[in-house]
């Protein structure tokens, strides 16, 4: 029977879910009892694992104390500045401000709105045009669908939002002939340092500094969409360090909180803040009813305070060397396609006689969840609380899924 909630990304008409009940480290349970290695981080966010009860409890005092206040115009709140502040002293910029939203799609929303509220007021209204890649995922927002190349996600919503153009995301000449042409237009180039959702694409050496460098040379902000790079997930605290690329902006989400409240933001660096303050009558017309939401931010300084405790920065690099060199086993063996990634996050590609879905319900039945990307990528961003024989798990599971789903159509 088809049941109330209308769930995201699902075919209306399903209506069978696995009921997930419980969380502990890396692994969740099901309804039925059922553990399974939860290879993903749930949705590339929970980078700290399940149950952790030092975050349950930092929002349970916040919200006995102050539950949520806004912080439009006047108001401010301790949890919220106290985010602000160590974002800002973690940012991969100087002297970063941090606007806050609650989720990654109002992150980049908010991020292309004042890439082009800075130009306006600084003389460059004409500075519209928003550069991102192809593939890449940006979110589900007008500005955050728009920008994302995926043109599945687009089909039937349009029109989109006008002045969003596409590049291939590894193609830097592409890109040059962009600005060549229209360089004086360009608003920011939207970036993921990797591409996740888009099917885990590391940059090819040298693109991100080129697009940092085209944008030095027309006058335009570079825009790093970190949603799941930012907070260690490439064994550094943010993408734009792993790579060595400074942005005038960079969004985050996900593992701010490790995912326990939604929370999300974005860093503006120094010439976009020397934008807007220059004027000190100018008022930003932008903000959520939860920018800024005490017990949400409560949240996020417990997680990055244990993420720096407990060393996983380093942890990320570990998980990534142990589970690439499975994956690498698993290619040499003939039973993937191939492997891409970098720190921890990365993605088997399946020979064509495969489907992703199969071999991610093959995946369940073994219990390990990866992400199946289109029809022929399996994803792998596990919590950086991983053991390794939790890391071993998830390779066999893909081994096994991978030779029974042949076996099966044989
Ligand atoms: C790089 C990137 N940007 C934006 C988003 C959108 O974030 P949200 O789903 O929180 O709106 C995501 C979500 O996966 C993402 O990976």
């Amino acid at each position: 029977m088809i049941g109330p909630f209308l769930h995201p990304f699902a075919r209306p008409a399903a209506t069978e879910f696995i009921d997930i009940v419980a969380g502990e480290g890396a692994v969740v349970t099901d309804a039925r009892g059922r553990r399974y290695v939860d290879a993903m981080a749930s949705l590339w966010y929970c980078n700290l694992g399940h149950g952790r009860t030092e975050i349950a409890d930092a929002v349970a005092a916040q919200m006995r104390t102050l539950a949520a206040f806004h912080t439009f115009e006047k108001f401010t709140n301790p949890p919220a500045e106290q985010l602000c502040a160590l974002v800002a002293e973690l940012a991969p910029v100087p002297d970063a401000r941090v606007f806050l939203t609650s989720s990654g799609s109002e992150a980049v929303d908010s991020a292309i709105k004042l890439a082009r509220l800075a130009h306006a007021v600084s003389g460059n209204p004409q500075r519209r045009l928003i550069v991102s890649r192809r593939p890449s995922y940006h979110g589900v927002t007008y500005g955050g669908m728009a920008a994302t190349g995926l043109p599945p996600n687009q089909e039937h919503f349009g029109p989109m939002l006008p002045d969003v153009v596409q590049v291939p995301h590894d193609d830097l000449a592409a890109a040059e002939a962009l600005f060549a042409e229209r360089g004086d237009e360009v608003a920011a180039v939207l970036a993921e340092p990797v591409i996740g959702a888009g099917g885990v694409h590391p940059p090819v050496p040298g693109y991100l500094e080129g697009l940092r460098a085209l944008c030095d040379e027309h006058g335009a902000y570079l825009v790093l969409d970190e949603v799941i790079c930012a907070f260690g997930r490439l064994g550094t605290w943010w993408g734009a360090e792993r790579y060595g690329v400074r942005p005038d902006l960079a969004t985050f989400a996900k593992a701010v909180t490790s995912g326990y409240l939604p929370l999300g933001g974005v860093v503006v660096g120094g010439a976009v803040r020397a934008a807007l303050e220059s004027d000190p009558d100018l008022v930003l017309r932008h903000g959520h009813t939860y920018s800024g939401h005490p017990s949400a931010c409560a949240a996020g300084v417990a997680a990055l305070g244990i993420t720096r405790r407990e060393g996983l920065l380093d942890r990320a690099v570990k998980i990534g060397e142990r589970l690439s060199a499975g994956l690498r086993s698993l290619a040499e063996d003939g039973h993937v396609a191939g492997v891409r990634g970098d720190g921890a996050i990365w993605a088997a590609a399946l020979h064509d006689d495969l489907s992703a879905p199969a071999v991610r319900d093959g995946m369940l039945e073994r219990g390990v969840i990866p992400r199946p990307i289109g029809t022929s990528t399996i994803a792998f961003c596990p919590p950086l609380v991983i053991s390794d024989a939790e890391v071993d798990q998830c390779v066999t599971a893909l081994e096994e899924a991978v030779v029974a789903a042949r076996r099966q159509r044989s």
